[in-house]
Parts: C-alpha cells; structure tokens; sequence
C-alpha cells in the first residue's frame, strides 16, 4: 500500500516536472513555428544584425545577431493573436523568449514595425505609427543604431558609437550571462528580474528577483513587496543558503560590490559549449536552464523551490524548516509555538516564542541572578534573515554576542565573518549538507541537559550498582546469621503472627516463595499516631483500594504516606497482606517503595514514600496540569512504567502480574518520575507459571484485557495490554469517555484504531505535545500502544519487547492487529473520575458488562 502510493507520487512528480518543462518549451514550440517562418524569410532577406532609423524591422522579419545565438523580432504566445516583440534563442525547434519589450501592450495585428526616431530612441509601432513601447531615454541622439549582440544584448548606440541603451540593463524575466542584477543603495536603483503574469502572457507579474545590499548581500525572490525566497547570504564564492550551489553552479557567478554604493551579481559562462540562463517563472520559480550545443532540449539544472521550507518564513518567527520532517515545521530549541492550537493545525506563520527568559533578561527585570546563558548549536542551517556583521574573529564572535543581551544568536563563516541577530529569526531550514553553524542563545536551564544528566546518570548507576551489590551480600550474611532466627519469636505482637499465618493459608496458594516480612522495618502505632497527627482529616490523601491513606511526618522530618486497612474490610485483609508481601520483596526505582508497615491490635498500616506530585491521571486529565508535562516527559513516564513493569515479569526474584496497571495507579515523584503503585492485586507468579485463572475478575474496566475480563485468565501479556491502554492515554491526554467521533460511540481504543486505519494517527496526540520535531516519536508510541492493546495475548509484545520497541532499538514495528472493545462500553462499574486517593482499586466487574467488539 505504502508501497504503492510512493510509486504513485514519483510517477506525479515526474508527471508535474515533464508538464514544467513542457510549459517552458510549448511557448517555444509557437515561437519555433514563426521562426520557420522567418527562416524562409531569410531565404530571401539577409540577415542582419544591425537597424538604423532607415534600416527598421517590419513584421514577421528578424534581427539576428552575428554568430546566430540570438533573434529578435515579431512573436506571439499561444492562441493569442497578441504580438510581442523580443528576443530569443535562435536554435531552430527549441528557441525561448529571454526578453519582451511591449510587454503590457501587445499589438492586435501584424503590422507592426521596429525602428528607430528620429530622436535615436527604439520604438516599436504598429501600422497607425501607434507608439507601443519605446526605449525613451532622454540620452539618445540622432542618427543612432541598434544592434543584437551574440550574448543576446540589444544595444543602442549614438553615431560615435557611445552606448546610450542596452537591453540587459532593463531585463525581463530571464537572468543572461554578463547581465547585472543590481540594487544602488545610494540612488535607490533597482535592476530586478520581474516575472511573466503566465507563460502565454509576458505582462509584469506579482513576482521579482533582486538583490538586498544590506549588511551582506543576499538574492531574493519578492511577491510584491513581500519576500518569497532568499538565497542566504554571499560569502564570497557561494550563497550559504542554497547547500547545492558548490556543485551546481557552474560557476562564474558572483556577487559584485562595486563601491559606489551598488550590489550586482552577475555570471559569465567558462565553458561555451553550455548555454545556461534562469528564468523567474510565473509561480516566483527560480529556474536554472542550460542546454548543451548538440542537444536539442533545455533542461532544469535547478531551481529554488525544492521544498515547501524555500518558501520565505514557512515556519514564522523561531520556527526552523526540515523537508525531511513530517510536519516540517519545528520551534528551535528553546522555543514553543506561540499558538500551540494554530501550530498543531499546521498554521505556522505565528512562529514560535522562548519558553525561559535569558538570564540577561531575568537579572534585568527581578534582580534575580541565574545561572550564565549559553549557546545551542544548530549544524548545517540557512541561517536567519536579518544578519548584523562584525568585525569580530570566530573566537570573539559568541563573546561579543553574549555581552549584549539583544543578540539572540550568532553564526561565523569564513568569507563573510560574524554574523549576529538581535529582534527575532526568521526563514531558517535544516539541510542534509552545506548550510552554516548556527549558535542560539539559551537560558541556561535549557541547554542540553540530557548529556550531562546522561554522565551522572551513569555515573550514580555504576556507583549504586556497586553499592548495592556490597550492601546486599552484607545484608544477606547479616540476615542469615541473625535475623531468621531471633526475630520470628520477638517484637511482633501476637496479631502479626496470626495475620501471617492466615495469610499464608489464604493467599500463598498460587505463590511459591515464602516471605520474609522480617526484612522490613515495623514501626510503632503511636509514632504513626504522632506522624499524621492522630489520622487528622487535614492529613487525608485520600481513599486507597482498602482504606484511607495519610500523609505524615516523621520525627526526622521525613515524609510519609500511611495506608490504613479499615477495620470492616475483610477483602482488604487479603489485599493488605498482599500488598505488604509483594512490595517488601522488591524494590526498583519505578516502583513506589514500602517503607515499613505496622500490626497492632486491629490495626494494620502500611507505610510508603510519600510522593508529592500525586498521581499520572491527575495530570493527564486535567486541562491545565496536562500542559506541565511535555514530550520528553510524558516518554520519560511511558519508560519509566515499562521499565517497572519489565523489573516486575522479569527482573526481579519474584514473577509478579500486577493486574491493575492504570493512570490513578502510577504515582509521580518531585522530579515527575513515574512509580506503580498498589500492588493489592498483584499476584506472584511461579518461575514456570505463564499463566493463572481467577474466578474473581479483579482490576479496572477498560484496562482489562479481554482473556482477563471474560475469562479470567491472567498473564504478563494482560499488563502489557493495560499498560498499552495507558500508553495510549498519556499520549492523546484524554480518557477513552471524553471524547465524540463521527457521534459514533468509539471508546479510546475504537478511536485510535479508526484513526490508525485511515492513516491519520496524528490525529490522536494530545494538543498539549504536538510539538513537530517529535511527531515520529510519538507515532511509533501510538503504534507501539497499538500493538499492547492486540486482541490475542499471544500478539502482544512481551514488557521487553516493547521497551526495546519505544528506545528504536527494534526498527521496524510490525502492523497492529484489531483491538477489542472498539466501543465505548456502557460502564457501570466503579471507577470514578477523581484522582486515585478517592478511588476503589478493586471496582469489581462483570463479564457481562462488556458489549462490544
Ligand atoms: C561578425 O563577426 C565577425 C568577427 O566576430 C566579423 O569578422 C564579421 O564582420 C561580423 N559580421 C557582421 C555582419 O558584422
Ligand atoms: C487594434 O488596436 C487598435 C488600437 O490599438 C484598435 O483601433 C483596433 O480596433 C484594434 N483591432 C482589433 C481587431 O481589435
Ligand atoms: C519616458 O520617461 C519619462 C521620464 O523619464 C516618463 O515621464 C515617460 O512617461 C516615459 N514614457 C514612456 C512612453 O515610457
Ligand atoms: C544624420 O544622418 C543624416 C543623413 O545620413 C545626416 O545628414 C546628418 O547630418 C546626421 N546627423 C548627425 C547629428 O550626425
Ligand atoms: C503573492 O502575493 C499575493 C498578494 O499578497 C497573494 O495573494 C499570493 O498568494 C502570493 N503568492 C504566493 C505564491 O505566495
Ligand atoms: C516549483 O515551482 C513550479 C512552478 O514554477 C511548480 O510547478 C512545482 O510544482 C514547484 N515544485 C515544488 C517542489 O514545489
Ligand atoms: C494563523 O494563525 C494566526 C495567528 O493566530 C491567525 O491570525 C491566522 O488567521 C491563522 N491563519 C489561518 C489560515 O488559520
Ligand atoms: C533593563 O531595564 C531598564 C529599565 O528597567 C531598561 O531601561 C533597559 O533597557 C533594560 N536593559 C535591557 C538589556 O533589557
Ligand atoms: C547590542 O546589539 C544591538 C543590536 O545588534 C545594537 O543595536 C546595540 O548597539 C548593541 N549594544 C551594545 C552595547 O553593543
Ligand atoms: C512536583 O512536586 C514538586 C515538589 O513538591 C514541585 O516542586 C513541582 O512543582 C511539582 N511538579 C509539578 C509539575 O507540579
Ligand atoms: C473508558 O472510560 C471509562 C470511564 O473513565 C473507564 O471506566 C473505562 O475503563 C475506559 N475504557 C477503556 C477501554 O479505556
Ligand atoms: C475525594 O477526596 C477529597 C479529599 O479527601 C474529598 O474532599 C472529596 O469529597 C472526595 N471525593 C469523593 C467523590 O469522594
């Protein structure tokens, strides 16, 4: 399919190129038929290079310059009936128009003439001696000629043979070798190239290409007065902005600051077995067109529209340009669109803003130091339009640039020197090669934090690594030698005992490994009492699956979370001991961690880290909240999650299926790392086991896989397919409830389905992240979700798979097969839209609730 439709756009493309071309040549193909014309002509008339006032050019007649590279006389375009004169290449079957005179007043019939007046001005006239075009200047004498030169030049000289008028110096639309397109910065005098209005009317049309003088020299494309397409600045021997220059150009071509205030670029053609000319088109095209002597077709070496970015400020304001990206747009770094809603639509000319102020900025507006800023650099950018220069050497370049806090970024380039920007930057684009080194200016905080946070990261690994490994084997020997054997007749109040015992009659059945509660600390009821001030309303997280959970303070000031079993729980006894075994056997920085737990008398509590930043739907499904957690976060917490659960089916000593994986179930610490939490229903599974069945369906609708809430049958494979659901959530930020599609009642997974079968899966993210420069990224999450959430356990990825999955380490992702439960399902079941602390874990749910596939 992919497949097919690439095939299909090359054959369009090639199709849209040979239909150009055609453009270009079919209004040749007309002029070629009136050449024949004037061919026969020349059967009888001579040809001539030169007119007089006596010798004039009478329709259909030719002027042709000696060596024959060119003609001018008489032509029409198209079906029009209209005649222009000019001047054109004279091969026979290919010529093409470079030059028109009369170009907005055409002559209605063939009676037109060239000639000469009496005052040595060039006129063109019909047979009513009606002025149509003149070359009016007011320099011309009496007596004058006019002849077309080889390099297809109309000059008109007085009889002492001083040059008063030249048709290169008032170009049409075709750029010619020794032309000069030039701009005077002190007259204020302009040549440009001005385009056709279409390829059958020659008229002036909206488009222009000229030169910017200012600060360095620059092409440009203008629409109207608006810019349309820049070359990048000249840097002596190239445009640094067009990447293919080097090798295309055959060169000759430079830009000319002649020190009387005028800027001209011109070429010459060294070698002369090539005829090479650009054309502005109709469309503001750049076109290069050469043609080589013995072949009998022009060609389109190059032309400024390879892409969508060489459109001038495709991406606006700090918006940067890549071809390759899908969508082209990106902020820089640094920067985010100041629209998101506009930018996510692909509306981009709003462009983008800074997200933190430079530390300049900062100090100057609150006082308030920071840290220094500093430079991000870009490679092989066209860097901004707008470039100050200065005298500064590549070194001294970003330090000057940092002393003033207008300059915003900077760049140096051999041949031109260093460049600076202050205000804002405007027309960059990535390329594959050539381009510049482009340094953007950052507060310090946004500068790449990720290689140094990859340093320490590895460096805390190795070392905690080493730590832990030293302090494990020393624990060991410790609780060999003394723990086990001491601690089951001490400390524990008799309750423990028999809560324990119980448990293990109750729950270890499917459990292989006995525990050792021992290893985790107990802690006294009265100081807990202490800690949350006497179970204070005040103190009230919320409600966890078997009671309520506190916040509290230690004595040393450490904080806590205490779970507290209500006493009529029975259920809760069970999730309770669960719980408290499973968690104490493992421990993994994506886990939330036990610290301690308490039986005395009735009561039963656990106690846990306390994590201030709540839980993932708290954030996800909030409006506002969802804005703090961008891309890199919200991948950051998808990881984190899948490496919790990897270290849960594989890593740790234990197999533990955690069965209740969902958004309210994944807390957050300070610095927004995920950690699953509540593990009342995880169960443990045995080193062979792949599989359990439960007569009790317990977990959250709508994370369920289907084998689980049908069958009861429990696996890995049914958390990888919650964890796809969740997966999916985080990256469209939306619950599957919350949103209407074609008023047809899709649930998350419906939805993501459609949009995936109809190739519109960008559809899915969440506004909040629509940043373009992860589009791919996030993408392959969306498949990669899509693949956890297959119907058949079997389909599913293993946790380890996936994570090898989301890091690209697998390239190539197989297609998703069709989810379950593409309808919104009738839920009536428990679970409640309020952050976790007031929500059931153990919302019990029916099979028969389950409608659709
Ligand atoms: C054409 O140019 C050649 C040399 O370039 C010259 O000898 C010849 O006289 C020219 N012919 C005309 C008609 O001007
Ligand atoms: C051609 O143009 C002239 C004026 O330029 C006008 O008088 C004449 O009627 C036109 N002829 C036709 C056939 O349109
Ligand atoms: C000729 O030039 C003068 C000024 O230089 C201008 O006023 C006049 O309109 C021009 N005439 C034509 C036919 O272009
Ligand atoms: C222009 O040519 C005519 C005839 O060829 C001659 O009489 C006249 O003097 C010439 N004028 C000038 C200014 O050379
Ligand atoms: C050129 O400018 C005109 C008027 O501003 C606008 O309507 C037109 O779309 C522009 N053309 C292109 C190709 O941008
Ligand atoms: C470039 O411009 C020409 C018209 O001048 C147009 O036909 C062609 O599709 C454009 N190419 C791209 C890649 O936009
Ligand atoms: C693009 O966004 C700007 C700024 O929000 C807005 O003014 C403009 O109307 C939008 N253009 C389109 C085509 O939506
Ligand atoms: C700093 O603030 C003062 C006034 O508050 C202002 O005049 C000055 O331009 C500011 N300087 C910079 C670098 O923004
Ligand atoms: C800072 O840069 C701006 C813009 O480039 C310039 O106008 C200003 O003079 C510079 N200030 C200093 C102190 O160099
Ligand atoms: C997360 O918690 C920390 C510590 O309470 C707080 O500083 C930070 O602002 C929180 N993050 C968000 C995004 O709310
Ligand atoms: C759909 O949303 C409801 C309400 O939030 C939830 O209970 C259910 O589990 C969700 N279902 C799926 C398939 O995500
Ligand atoms: C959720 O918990 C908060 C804090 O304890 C409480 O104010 C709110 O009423 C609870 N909501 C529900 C629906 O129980």
């Amino acid at each position: 399919m992919a497949y097919a439709s690439k095939i299909y756009i090359s054959i369009f493309t090639t199709a849209t190129i040979i239909q150009e071309v055609m453009e270009i040549i079919s209004l040749k193909s007309v002029i070629a038929l009136l050449l024949l014309l004037s061919v026969i002509c020349f059967g009888f008339c001579t040809a001539i290079d030169t007119m007089t006032s006596t010798r004039f050019i009478e329709d259909p007649e030719t002027l042709v310059s000696n060596g024959s590279a060119f003609k001018l006389g008489f032509f029409s375009l198209a079906d029009s009936t209209n005649r222009y004169v000019g001047i054109w290449y004279s091969t026979p079957s290919l010529s093409t128009v470079i030059w028109v005179a009369n170009r907005d007043k055409p002559l209605n019939d063939s009676s037109g003439l060239v000639t000469i007046s009496e005052d040595g001005n060039l006129l063109v006239m019909n047979g009513q001696k009606e002025i149509f075009w003149s070359s009016n200047v007011s320099t011309a004498a009496p007596n004058s000629s006019a002849q077309l030169l080889d390099s297809g030049n109309l000059v008109l000289r007085d009889n002492s043979g001083r040059i008063t008028w030249e048709s290169i110096q008032h170009p049409s639309h075709s750029f010619l070798p020794k032309m000069k397109i030039s701009t005077n910065t002190h007259t204020g005098e302009k040549v440009v190239l001005t385009s056709w209005k279409s390829p059958s009317d020659p008229s002036i049309g909206s488009f222009s290409l000229g030169m910017n003088p200012l600060n360095i020299p620059q092409a440009f494309v203008w629409n109207g007065s608006h810019p349309y397409w820049r070359s990048g600045p000249w840097n002596g021997q190239i445009f640094i902005g067009m990447p293919d220059m080097n090798s295309v150009y055959l060169n000759g071509f430079q830009v000319v600051d002649d020190k009387e205030g005028s800027v001209y670029a011109t070429f010459t053609m060294l070698n002369s077995s090539i005829l090479l000319y650009y054309v502005l088109t109709p469309q503001g095209t750049l076109a290069e067109t050469y043609r080589e002597y013995e072949k009998e077709e022009w060609r389109v070496y190059w032309r400024s529209n390879k892409s969508e970015c060489d459109v001038y400020g495709t991406c606006g304001a700090f918006g940067i340009c890549n071809s390759g990206n899908s969508p082209i747009c990106c902020c820089l770094r640094g920067y985010k669109p100041k629209y998101t809603e506009e930018w996510s639509r692909g509306n981009w000319t709003s462009g983008c803003v800074r997200k933190t102020p430079l530390q300049c900025e900062r100090t100057n507006s609150s006082g308030q130091q920071g840290k220094i800023d500093g430079f991000f650099r870009l490679t092989t950018v066209k860097v901004p339009d707008y470039a100050d220069w200065s005298l500064a050497h590549e070194d001294g370049c970003g330090e000057e640039c940092l002393k003033n806090c207008s300059c915003i970024a900077y760049s140096y380039y051999s041949g031109i020197g260093c460049m600076s920007w202050s205000g804002s930057l405007i027309d960059l684009q990535k390329f594959t090669k050539g381009g510049a080194d482009l340094y953007i200016r950052l507060a310090h905080s946004e500068l790449d934090k990720k290689r140094d946070m990859k340093v320490i990261i590895s460096v805390t690994i190795v070392i905690g690594t080493i730590a832990i490994a030293i302090c494990t084997y020393f624990l060991w020997r410790w609780i060999g030698r003394h723990a086990v054997k001491e601690k089951s007749k001490e400390i524990l109040p008799s309750d423990r005992g028999d809560a324990y015992q119980n448990y293990d009659m109750n729950m270890l059945g499917d459990n292989v490994n006995r525990v050792k509660l021992e290893e985790l600390p107990l802690l006294d009821f009265e100081k807990l009492v202490a800690a949350t001030n006497n179970f204070h309303e005040a103190n009230k997280l919320g409600q966890g699956g078997f009671g309520p959970v506190y916040r509290g303070n230690l004595p040393g000031g450490q904080e806590i979370a205490v779970k507290r079993l209500s006493r009529a729980s029975a259920q809760g006894q069970e999730e309770f001991m669960n719980e408290m075994i499973v968690i104490s056997k493992i421990q993994h920085r994506n886990l939330v961690r036990l610290l301690g737990f308490c039986i005395e008398g009735d009561e039963k509590l656990l106690i846990y880290e306390y994590m201030p930043n709540k839980s993932l739907d708290v954030f996800l499904f909030d409006p506002l909240k969802r804005e703090s957690l961008d891309w890199r976060r919200r991948f950051s917490i998808i990881e984190g999650i899948g490496r919790g659960l990897l270290y849960l089916h594989r890593d740790s000593r234990l197999r533990i299926i955690h069965r209740d994986l969902k958004a309210s179930n994944i807390l957050l610490d300070e610095d927004l790392n995920a950690k699953i939490s509540d593990f009342g229903m995880a169960r443990i599974f045995g080193s062979n086991q792949d599989q359990a069945n439960t007569k009790r369906v317990v977990g959250t609708y709508g994370y369920m896989s289907p084998e689980y809430a049908m069958g009861g049958q429990f696996s890995e494979k049914s958390d990888v397919f919650s964890f796809g659901v969740l997966l999916l959530e985080i990256v469209s930020g939306r619950r599957n409830t919350s949103f209407q599609y074609d008023d047809q009642d899709l649930s998350l997974l419906g939805y993501a389905w459609t949009l995936w079968c109809e190739h519109n899966i960008q559809e899915l993210i969440d506004g909040a992240i629509a940043d373009a420069c992860f589009q791919e990224e996030i993408s392959r999450c969306i498949h990669v979700g899509l693949l956890c959430v297959q119907e058949s356990a079997k389909d599913r990825p293993s946790i380890s798979t996936v994570l090898s999955m989301l890091s690209s380490e697998i390239a190539h992702l197989p297609p998703p097969k069709q989810p379950p439960f593409l309808e919104k399902q009738i839920a009536i079941d428990t679970e409640s839209s309020q952050p976790r602390q007031n929500e059931s874990s153990s919302n019990q749910v029916t099979v028969t609730i389950i409608q659709g596939r």
